[in-house]
């Protein structure tokens, strides 16, 4: 059994598989995010960088018009993240007020990432110092990092004016980049890991080791990986514009890999980002 929620280290629970949004056109974002809450999808993770905010919060909202009695707001768990030119404390402050005002009937943001560390270390921290008031004001529950490697962490856990930490560090991982180590340090801080890129872009969709699990387990090749990305205890992030994707990708939920079937996807010498790599960023 994989939970459907993770409990992050301040108290607040997240779904444990959220729908990405990034490259989902603006024009075709809404209906995907609606169709995805109507088949179970919980969890929407977006960025400034997407350009679709706006529409991510507008999908939520048409489902939460739908039947107010019914569709609570705190059952959605809405995630974004600053881009790096909104690094630095008066940047970030008018770019979280702007993130809130593209999504203003969601009323707060679930959770705020920075989206890379690539700034560096004083901008990082004056972001952090931001976004942590941010949490204070009321506008966003809780804040987490992405592309951190161990590095950024330890500064960030180490830093004097730490006051809340980060709950998430959301990095590419699928099984041809495992980052076994870093994903281990994360969870053994209290960070939830967060897996983008769980599909490896598609890219990976005819791999002969992914394609004899498949017919073992009689499930498709998107489904096994997000659920041999649970398995791990990670919070994968699978990106769908199609809306006949979005039910099959959540049945990941209801089979199960053996242990000799996770071993046959694992590739842990392996590196294939498919996205940009900044873990390792000064
Ligand atoms: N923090 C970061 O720096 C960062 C970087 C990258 C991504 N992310 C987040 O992680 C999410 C996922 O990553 P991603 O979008 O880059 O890639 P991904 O989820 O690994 O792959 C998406 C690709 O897989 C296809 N696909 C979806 N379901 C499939 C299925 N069942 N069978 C075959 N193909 C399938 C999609 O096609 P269709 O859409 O055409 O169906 C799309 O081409 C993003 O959307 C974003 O939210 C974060």
């Amino acid at each position: 059994m994989v939970p459907k929620f993770y409990k992050l280290s301040n108290g607040f629970k997240i779904p444990s598989i959220a729908l990405g949004t990034y490259d989902i056109p603006r024009s075709q974002t809404v209906e995907i995010v609606y169709e995805g809450i109507k088949c179970g999808y919980r969890h929407f993770d977006t960025a400034v960088l997407y350009g679709n905010e706006k529409e991510v919060g507008d999908g939520i909202t048409k489902w939460l018009n739908e039947d107010p009695e019914n569709h609570k707001r705190e059952e959605i768990f809405y995630t974004t993240k600053l881009w790096n030119s909104q690094n630095g404390y008066k940047k970030a402050k008018a770019a979280i007020q702007q993130c809130l005002n593209e999504v203003s009937s969601l009323k707060y943001i679930d959770l705020l990432l920075i989206h890379s560390p690539l700034e560096g270390p004083k901008l990082r921290l004056e972001t952090w110092r931001a976004m942590q008031e941010a949490v204070d004001e009321g506008l966003v529950k809780s804040i987490g990092v992405s592309n951190y490697g161990k590095k950024h962490i330890d500064e960030l856990l180490n830093w004097p004016e730490l006051k809340y930490k980060p709950v998430v560090n959301q990095i590419e991982i699928s099984p041809w980049i495992m980052r076994q180590e870093l994903a281990d340090y994360c969870k053994s801080k209290g960070l939830v890991v967060e897996a983008f890129a769980p599909l490896c872009h598609g890219y990976k969709m005819t791999n002969p080791d992914l394609l004899k699990v498949c017919k073992e387990v009689d499930h498709n090749p998107g489904q096994v990986l997000i659920r041999w990305s649970l398995q791990h205890g990670y919070l994968p992030l699978p990106k769908t514009k199609t809306v006949k994707r979005l039910e099959g990708n959540l049945a990941a939920y209801e089979f199960e890999l053996s242990d000799e079937q996770m071993k046959i996807l694992d590739h842990p010498d392996a590196y294939e980002p498919t996205d940009w790599e900044c873990t390792d960023a000064p």
